[in-house]
């Protein structure tokens, strides 16, 4: 029954429609009608034998009706939960050097240019809209320090009809380009710390308490490479593991992302589970950089939420298709590996591309 009577129809489609549920990773609706209304909401998606009750519920006719070609589908956007807008100037280059020194040798360089604001303009520009293209309907971004450039990449997302969120990168300390780190007074409340090597234990505090005080959303990245693990050992001597530093700091909760975890033992998993928190998988830069190989069944197996990025630059492709491929090549990787190792299907694939992502504080592949 149609309860709200506000909304109006302003599409309708009719064919077949691909998509995932917590009970099925892929389900194909054939011979349907999908209606979307005015605010951009899926308002019914109905098998077409109902199409004449639905028309006169909803007030459209059949001219209305876009049939979809025999050979076409229509399937959810994907959500990249984690890509570096920041970075797509030099996609597919520059992939030669281990992540400590990839980021000291190329990236930050390139994202000091962003003071500029021009630059800033012309860059993420065509990283909206080449991801738009690629399928991407939302995005988790990573910008770079400056307020202004990362206002900048929101009203674009805005503009091109993106959902994004933003992170301004906040670093204060270990960076090899002097002048790409801030000091703590120009922190603004966003709350994305570029990773603890970056990061003093008093701007991790501060940015856990912002976001805990406002709900915000956080977004980091975390035992992506065996050196940086080793690293974060060294400059949080304190703290159990790298999943320890970012809970002491109040980071894990069940609004926050961390990208790659390739190396996170089982305890931290747990972890992971018990806050809520969320992996996103990056296979192409796992791979790129020669960081890891993340073991996405184990981490399903341990009910932690898990969504597929491309991690722009150090993945090559900004299209979510190819982080879906990698995915299915890791975990194919590991099963030459280790034959027990049970491979992922492209159908579980497709559900982390779209459903996967888009899993918030209610988790539905997982019962808690
Ligand atoms: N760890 C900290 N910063 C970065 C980054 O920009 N890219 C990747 N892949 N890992 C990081
Ligand atoms: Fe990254």
């Amino acid at each position: 029954n149609r309860n709200d009577t506000t909304a109006r129809i302003a599409h309708v489609f009719r064919g077949t429609f691909v998509h995932s549920t917590s009970g099925a990773a892929v389900e194909i609706l054939q011979n349907c009608v999908l209606g979307v209304d005015d605010q951009g909401k899926i308002a019914f998606i109905e098998n077409d034998r109902d199409e004449e009750s639905l028309s006169k519920l909803w007030g459209f006719g059949a001219s209305d009706i876009k049939q979809l070609g025999q050979h076409e589908f229509l399937m959810p956007g994907m959500v990249d939960t984690h890509i570096h807008a920041s970075q797509y100037s030099y996609t597919g280059t520059a992939l030669d050097l281990p992540l400590l020194e990839w980021l000291n040798t190329y990236t930050f360089p390139v994202e000091a240019k962003y003071k500029d604001l021009e630059f800033a303009n012309n860059v993420y520009t065509k990283v909206v809209r080449r991801t738009l293209k690629n399928g991407t309907t939302t995005a988790c971004y990573f910008a770079t320090i400056h307020t202004d450039a990362s206002l900048l990449l929101g009203e674009l997302a805005d503009k091109f009809g993106q959902r994004a969120l933003v992170g301004k990168v906040c670093m204060d300390c270990n960076s090899a380009v002097p002048q790409y780190k801030e000091s703590s007074s120009e922190f603004k409340p966003v709350v994305t710390p570029r990773f603890a090597p970056s990061c003093s234990s008093s701007l991790l505090s501060e940015l856990g308490e912002i976001a805990n005080n406002n709900k915000l959303h956080i977004q980091s990245h975390i035992s992506e490479n065996k050196g940086e693990v080793e690293l974060v050992k060294t400059l949080f001597p304190g703290c159990k593991s790298y999943t320890d530093v970012y809970l002491k700091h109040k980071l894990l909760t069940d609004r926050t992302v961390m990208a790659h975890g390739c190396h996170l033992t089982d305890e931290e998993l747990e972890i992971f589970h018990e806050t809520g928190s969320a992996i996103s998988h990056c296979p192409n830069s796992n791979i790129s950089i020669c960081s890891g190989m993340l073991n996405v069944r184990n981490v399903l197996n341990h009910k932690v939420k898990l969504g597929l990025g491309t991690d722009v630059a150090a993945g090559y492709s900004p299209s979510m298709l190819d982080a879906m491929r990698r995915t299915l090549d890791t975990s194919k990787a590991l099963t030459i590996q280790d034959p027990q190792h049970k491979t992922l299907s492209f159908e579980e694939v497709f559900r982390l591309a779209t459903l996967g992502g888009s899993e918030g504080k209610i988790p539905s592949l997982i019962d808690k």
